[in-house]
């Protein structure tokens, strides 16, 4: 296979990683003071936190290729510290890749152990404890979505930085690259939308547009709206709004026929309906009672579908909540 061939096969989140600190978009504050840290040959262990896609593996990578240079594999070795097959596995790893560099380097080896807030509390124990052993010649840099659950043991040993949702306007940055060397035709509301949805996630902004341009029939074919919800597999607005405007303006049946059209014929799941009324109604003015009531009702709601309610239960409960909040509003 040549390299092109399998360039163009590559999922877009692998093609557009960053392979530079400079690539990294939206994420200023960590990229300034991670570099300080390295020109000034001082790099502590680092914790890297924070929701998914947003930059954490790609922003080590990128330090170690300005660390290291091209060759920069041979000295860091990437862990799954959820690895099922225990701690043990994960420690003999790190023991074997310490212990190896003396011979050759007098630098220090950098090991990046991801998703280290599934690791148990005993794991986290024995983590730190090889953390410990290796401070001469390794760094470790901990990846993890939730910071609160990693030990204030292991957590006092490192450096810790948060990583945010990524600001709409540093994705739009980043999608307007992609959608130029792609080739990619997008009207303005379909990359509003795509922004919106991606919820600072550059994985998911990544992913959607790479879905909507396999869903196009010819290249040339442009992306609308209607296409990224679908390929985000999330309610198109206009259905929701229809929806909601039955509930408010019909009689029950009427609004209980609705509701249950859109979830046949376009797919539409209960629970996706409630984020998008309540996204709605948010932006409607009403006493603070109704609004108190709408939320603690649907909120109810989501948490019994969550747990296998009858779908149409739910269903009528959902016209129920939002027409009794209502009458108090007239
Ligand atoms: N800040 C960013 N700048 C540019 N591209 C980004 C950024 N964050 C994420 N990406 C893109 O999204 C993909 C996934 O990002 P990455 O693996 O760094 O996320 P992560 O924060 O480690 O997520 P997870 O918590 O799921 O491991 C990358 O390959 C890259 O294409
Ligand atoms: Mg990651």
């Amino acid at each position: 296979m040549s390299s092109k061939h399998s360039e163009k096969n590559l999922p877009w989140v692998e093609k557009y990683r960053p392979t530079t600190l400079e690539e990294v978009y939206g994420q200023q504050d960590v990229v300034d003071t991670v570099k300080k840290f390295v020109h000034e040959g001082k790099l502590p262990h680092l914790l890297f936190y924070g929701p998914p896609g947003t930059g954490k593996t790609s922003t080590i990578i990128a330090l170690a290729r300005e660390i290291y240079g091209p060759n920069y594999r041979n000295m860091v070795l990437e862990l799954n510290a959820s690895d099922d097959r225990g701690i043990d596995v994960v420690r003999n790893q790190i023991k074997d890749f310490a212990s190896t560099m003396q011979i050759f380097s007098k630098g220090f080896k950098l090991i990046i152990l991801d998703e280290a807030d599934a690791m148990t509390g005993p794991a986290q124990d024995s983590l730190r404890r090889t953390i410990e052993k290796y401070t001469k010649n390794t760094r470790f840099c901990i990846l993890a979505n939730y910071a609160h659950k990693i030990k204030p043991a292991l957590l006092s040993r490192c450096t810790r930085f948060r990583f945010h949702p990524i600001p709409e306007q540093a994705i739009q940055e980043r999608v307007k690259n992609v959608i130029i060397k792609e080739n990619l035709k997008l009207n303005e509301e379909a990359e509003a939308s795509l922004l919106k949805l991606s919820g600072g996630d550059m994985r998911r902004a990544l992913n959607v547009l790479q879905a909507c341009k396999a869903a196009l029939e010819t290249e040339d074919d442009e992306i609308d709206t209607k296409m990224i919800y679908e390929c985000v597999g999330a309610p198109d607005p206009k259905d929701v709004e229809t929806v909601l405007d039955s509930i408010l303006k019909d009689d029950w049946t009427t609004a209980y026929k609705t509701l249950n059209t859109f979830k046949v014929i376009k797919g539409l799941a209960l629970i996706d309906l409630i984020s998008g009324f309540i996204e709605i109604l948010n932006k409607f003015e009403l006493k603070s009672r109704s609004r108190i009531e709408i939320l603690k009702g649907l909120s109810d709601i989501e948490y019994g579908i969550s747990k296998g309610g009858n779908d149409k239960i739910q269903s009528s409960a959902i016209i129920g909540v939002i027409k009794q909040a209502m009458e108090n509003e007239a």
